[in-house]
């Protein structure tokens, strides 16, 4: 897929350039539908969506997940992003012009803590009131929660901009890697801060809307929020299925969770200094539970194997932090499957990824190269 770039931990689309490609153009052909279990930023089921007349089924736990992928698998005609954006803006427009969110210059921590104040008081605009003097500038909350208010009502129109609104959103998000921990006004971090508030929510906007419109699949798939454990239990046995779990002992929603509140338009009350909605809103995997993993695991290759179909699995070749590793994966998979081993180079985020040995030498890079497995299983 050549679409946003979007920062998110374990996108296969470096993969997709070394290797994963090739054997997805290979083997998705053979089948009758595409299904990709735990979908993310959606780099997989887009790339084989836009070449193969086959459906893509895309599931994960987080909802913007589902909004960003089902933008382009779901639609098989490019949209009109020009007479589409000119509509939006016109409706957005007025609503910032009225609230006349304060516009800097963030020069001094002090000017950062009176956005915040500012930000905090605007009760009926819920992405500015959450997040609004953290992870973003007033003006560009305030846009944010403009466009999210305007968004078109008809289909496929609906989806495509709030796919371009969550992309741009993640443009244009004020931290280091993900939304964990925006930048703080400190003396080192401001200039970031400041670079990070000056981007243009409204120009990313229609950068990504032009992207995503142009983009779509070949036959009508769709994307859906279930648990890739109950999606597993519908698969067929034409079907060729990507499993791409988490790595992390740490649950996806703890980096997502402003992405989500877009999608879902609200979050209630926010806490910590990573502006964190309350645990029950934030979605929870059984893959992220060191406890649970190995199960899950287990649990998802057997409900594959009994349905007949065909896999494609990618996993780190290591140690990883919710308690799986390379090793332990390969072991489980033929304990089903006939296993093909497919070795690739690849650099993926390491954040809550490694375990406690590797943290040890963590310290060096943020991302780090490391050797990705991909697995054929084949009954
Ligand atoms: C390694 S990422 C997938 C990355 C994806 N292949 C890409 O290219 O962006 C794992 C994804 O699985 C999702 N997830 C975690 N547990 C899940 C579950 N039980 N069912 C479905 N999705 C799940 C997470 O929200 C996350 O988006």
């Amino acid at each position: 897929m050549t679409g946003p770039r979007m920062k998110y931990m374990g996108s296969k689309r470096a993969m997709l350039r070394n290797g994963l490609g090739h054997l997805l153009d290979e083997e998705a052909p053979k089948h009758k539908r595409f299904i990709d279990l735990f979908t993310g930023s959606g780099s997989v089921a887009g790339h084989v969506a836009v070449r193969n007349a086959i459906p893509v089924i895309a599931y994960d736990l987080q909802e913007y997940s589902v909004a960003v992928v089902g933008a382009i698998v779901a639609r098989t005609r490019p949209l009109d992003a020009d007479t589409l954006w000119k509509t939006w803006l016109e409706a957005a427009e007025p609503l910032v012009h009225d609230v006349q969110p304060p516009v800097g210059p963030w020069d001094s921590e002090k000017s950062v803590y009176a956005a915040r104040e500012w930000c905090a008081a605007q009760l009926m605009l819920p992405i500015t009131r959450a997040y609004g003097g953290h992870y973003f500038s007033p003006l560009q909350a305030v846009w944010i929660d403009a466009l999210r208010a305007t968004i078109p009502t008809a289909e496929p129109q609906r989806s495509v901009a709030l796919a371009a609104l969550v992309h741009a959103a993640s443009q244009c998000v004020a931290a280091p890697g993900h939304t964990a921990q925006p930048f703080q006004p400190s003396t080192t971090a401001l200039p970031y801060l400041r670079e990070a508030w000056n981007r243009s929510v409204a120009a990313k906007t229609s950068e990504s809307l032009n992207r995503v419109s142009a983009q779509h699949a070949l036959r009508v798939g769709q994307s859906c929020r279930e648990d890739a454990n109950v999606a597993a239990g519908k698969l067929h046995a034409d079907d060729l299925v990507f499993v791409d779990p988490p790595y992390s002992g740490v649950h996806y929603s703890r980096f997502y969770h402003v992405l989500e509140t877009i999608t879902t338009g609200e979050c209630g009350e926010v806490s910590g200094s990573g502006r964190y909605p309350s645990a029950e809103r934030r979605p929870k995997s059984r893959f992220s539970l060191k406890t649970e993993s190995e199960l899950a695991m287990r649990e998802l290759l057997r409900s594959i194997w009994h349905s007949g179909a065909t896999a494609i699995l990618t996993f780190p070749d290591h140690d990883c932090s919710n308690g799986l590793s390379g090793d332990l994966v390969r072991k489980i998979a033929s304990e089903f499957f006939k296993v093909t081993e497919i070795g690739v180079a690849s650099k993926f985020s390491t954040l809550g990824g490694y375990s406690e040995v590797d943290k040890r030498e963590k310290g060096r890079a943020a991302r780090k190269s490391a050797k990705e497995l991909i697995l054929v299983l084949r009954h």
